[in-house]
C-alpha cells in the first residue's frame, strides 16, 4: 500500500487523490474514516473528547486500515506519534511529503477549523515531528511547490526508483479484517467455550482478550481489577483487544465489556462479529450463581440483568449475527456458527 505522511497542509489528500487516480486504486484518507466511524468531525471530536481520545481512535483506525491492500492511504499529520503506527508501516511505501514550516503557516495557518494549531505551538510541533516523518518514509518528496500534479508525479517518480525502476504493484482495493470472527456477549453466554469449539471445527486459532491482556501483564484479570480498579482495566483490555483485532486471523473472543469501548467498537466495523444472547436463567446455570449460597446473598442476578440491559445494545450495534443460546450446549452452538460462517463463503 503507499502511504502518505507529512504535515497538516502537505497536500496529503490532493496529492493522494491524484496518485489513486493515476494508479486506478481508491483513495482513503485516515481522517475522513474516523469522521465516518465516529459520525462527527475531527474537530468535532477533538472539542467532545480531547486529543488523547482522538489518539486512541486514530490509532485503532489506521492500524485496521492498514491491514486492507492496495489502496492509496493519507494519514493525518499526528498519526505518526503512534510507535504502532509506525512499526505497523515497516511493510507499506511511506512517502513523506516534505513541507517548509513557512509553507505550512501560510497553507493552514490561519485554519480555524484545526484543533493542533489552538492548542499547540505550530513551531514546536513542526520541529518535534520532522525527524519522525523523516525516520518513517520509504521515500521523502518536497511538497513546497503549489504544483500537485507534479507533486504526485514526482512521488511515482521517487517510488520506482525506491523499487528499482518498477512501478509500484497493481491495483487493487479492500479493507479486509484480520479475525475470522469475533466472538462477543456477557459473561455466562459461553463465548470462549464456543470460540473454542468453532476454531477447533474450523482448523483455525482461537484467542480470548482476557488470556492474552494476562499474558501481557504477567497478572490475573481479577488481581487488575481488585488492585488497579476497573478503569485501568479497561485500558488494558482496549489495549489487548485492539491488538488480536489487528493481528489474529483466527476466531478472537472479546470480554463482556470490551465492545463499550468506542475504540474496538470502531475497529469492528467491518469484523464478522457474532453475538451470543443469554438471558439470566441460563447464564446463572453456566456461571454457578445458583449453586452459591454466599453469591445467592450477593444477589449477582441483579447486577447481571443491570449490566445486561446496558449492554445489549452495543452487542447488537457490533453484531453481524446474533445466535440465541437459551437451553443450548456450546457445541449446538459453535456448530451454528461454523454454519454461518461457511454459509457465507458459499
Ligand atoms: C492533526 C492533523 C489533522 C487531523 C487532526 C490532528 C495533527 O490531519 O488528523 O486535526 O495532529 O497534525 P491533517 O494532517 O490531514 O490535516
Amino acid at each position: 500500500m503507499i502511504v502518505l505522511v507529512g504535515f497538516m497542509g502537505a497536500g496529503k489528500s490532493t496529492v493522494g487523490r491524484l496518485l489513486a487516480a493515476r494508479l486506478g486504486r481508491r483513495f482513503v484518507d485516515s481522517d475522513h474514516v474516523i469522521e465516518e466511524r465516529c459520525g462527527c468531525t475531527v474537530q468535532e471530536f477533538f472539542a467532545a473528547e480531547g486529543e488523547s481520545a482522538f489518539r486512541t481512535f486514530e490509532e485503532a483506525t489506521i492500524l485496521h486500515l492498514l491491514q486492507g491492500e492496495g489502496y492509496v492511504l493519507a494519514l493525518g499529520g499526528g498519526a505518526l506519534g503512534s510507535a504502532r503506527v509506525r512499526r505497523a508501516l515497516a511493510d507499506h511505501d511511506v512517502v513523506y511529503l516534505d513541507t517548509s514550516l513557512e509553507e505550512v503557516i501560510r497553507r493552514v495557518g490561519q485554519d480555524s477549523r484545526r484543533p493542533m494549531l489552538r492548542s499547540h505551538d505550530v513551531h514546536q510541533l513542526y520541529a518535534d515531528r520532522l525527524a519522525v516523518y523523516a525516520a518513517t518514509a520509504t521515500v521523502v518528496v518536497p511538497a513546497d511547490r503549489h504544483d500537485p500534479e507534479g507533486v504526485a508525479s514526482d512521488v511515482l517518480a521517487a517510488l520506482a526508483d525506491a523499487h528499482g525502476g518498477a512501478a509500484p504493484d497493481a491495483p487493487g482495493g479492500t479493507v479486509s479484517t484480520t479475525a475470522a470472527v469475533v466472538v462477543v456477549g456477557p459473561p455466562g453466554a459461553g463465548t470462549t467455550t464456543v470460540g473454542t469449539l468453532a476454531a477447533a471445527r474450523l482448523g483455525l486459532e482461537c484467542a480470548d482478550v482476557e488470556r492474552h491482556l494476562e499474558e501481557r501483564t504477567g497478572r490475573s484479570v481479577g488481581d487488575i481489577f481488585v488492585d488497579d480498579g476497573e478503569g485501568r482495566y479497561r485500558e488494558l483490555e482496549r489495549e489487548a483487544a485492539l491488538d488480536l483485532l489487528a493481528t489474529r486471523t483466527g476466531v478472537v473472543v472479546l470480554g463482556g465489556g470490551a465492545v463499550l469501548d468506542p475504540a474496538v467498537a470502531a475497529s469492528l466495523d467491518d469484523a464478522r462479529v457474532v453475538f451470543l444472547d443469554v438471558g439470566i436463567a441460563d447464564a446463572a446455570k453456566r456461571i454457578g450463581f445458583d449453586r452459591s449460597p454466599a453469591l445467592v446473598l450477593l444477589n449477582p442476578r441483579r447486577s447481571w440483568i443491570v449490566q445486561m440491559e446496558q449492554r445489549r445494545p452495543a452487542y447488537q450495534r457490533a453484531a453481524t449475527w446474533t445466535i440465541d443460546t437459551a437451553g443450548r450446549s456450546a457445541q449446538d452452538v459453535a456448530d451454528e456458527l461454523v454454519g454461518l460462517l461457511e454459509g457465507e463463503e458459499a
